[in-house]
């Protein structure tokens, strides 16, 4: 059997064309057999995953809880792989969480249910959009997600249900974006550097870039915790206004997104001029 490689530019998942913004779950149904993915970009993406593991990054966080589930992922990783790409899977005698990370493009995050609702007891997160893996290990949902504008009030407490409710045969996933001014896939760093550089609509395509997230939501059968998957995609936003649609819906979401939103993702700033880019060009 070949591996089945996709092609990212097919399959980035299409977060603008599905009506106005708003701030929702946005879960939608999974097919186990599309669980994870495997792009052209898996060799690359793996040589960065242990790159940054050999500078000692700190990408990596296991709470002693959440060993059975780090086993069960890894087994289930190894199961998938098997019937859809068995080339991937060299043996190797890393510890479960690091080998689990480094056999898939999608970053791996555990959530444990406690009387605070789900919080996370062990990731392998080489590619976090500006945000570190050590301010939120041990955290509950809530607490993860304390910098996004709304989430407590309007997301908190459904999220806390949905987690409690998701069935080992209903996986669901969701997908989120953000324009940063960087196409690196490992930034940690919370919200620096931002805006340093002067966006116009004349170099808007060619200095910013659309980054999307593919997150799957699955419950561990065997340990009953939940694994949250993410699969990132950067694209030049020149790509993107390439496609008069998606260029007219990106800058419509724009439009629709409330301040307190655009001022989290640091799109406030850069709306005018990528306004200005993906309408000139449509
Ligand atoms: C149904 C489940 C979930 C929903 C609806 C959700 C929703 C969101 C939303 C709306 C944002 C704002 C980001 C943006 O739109 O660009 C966000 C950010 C974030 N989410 Fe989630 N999320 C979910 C699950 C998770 C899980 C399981 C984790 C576990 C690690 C997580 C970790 C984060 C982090 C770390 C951020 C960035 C927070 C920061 O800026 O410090 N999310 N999430």
């Amino acid at each position: 059997m070949t591996v089945t490689v996709l092609d990212s530019r097919q399959i980035m998942p299409r977060v603008f064309q599905d009506g106005a913004y708003k701030l929702a779950m946005g879960l939608n149904r999974l097919e186990l057999d599309d669980w994870l993915w495997c792009t052209e970009h898996y060799a690359a993406e793996i040589a960065h995953k242990r790159h940054l593991l050999d500078q000692g990054a700190d990408i990596v966080a296991e709470l002693p809880e959440a060993a059975p589930a780090v086993a069960e992922t890894l087994a289930l990783i190894e199961a998938h792989l098997a019937r859809f790409a068995p080339q991937l899977l060299p043996g190797a005698t890393a510890p479960p969480l690091i080998r689990a990370g480094l056999l898939v493009q999608e970053d791996l995050c555990l959530m444990a249910p406690s009387t605070d609702g789900y919080r996370l007891v062990a990731a392998f997160l080489a590619f976090p959009a500006r945000w570190r893996l050590a301010d939120k290990i041990g955290q509950p949902m809530r607490a993860i997600h304390t910098p996004v504008p709304g989430f407590a009030e309007r997301l908190g407490a459904t999220a806390d249900r949905f987690f409690g409710a998701i069935a080992v045969e209903r996986p669901v996933w969701r997908a989120n974006w953000s324009i940063l001014d960087d196409p690196e896939l490992h930034q940690p760093e919370a919200k620096r550097r931002y805006q340093r550089i002067e966006v116009t609509p004349e170099n808007a395509g060619e200095r910013l870039w659309l980054r999307v997230e593919r997150q799957t939501l699955r419950r561990l059968p065997e340990t009953g915790m939940v694994l949250f998957t993410i699969h990132t995609f950067v694209r030049p936003l020149a790509d993107i206004a390439a496609d008069p649609r998606a260029a007219q819906a990106l800058a419509d979401r724009l439009d629709e997104m409330p301040a307190a939103m655009l001022a989290y993702k640091n799109m406030a700033g850069l709306k005018p001029a990528v306004q200005a880019y993906l309408r000139g060009q449509v």
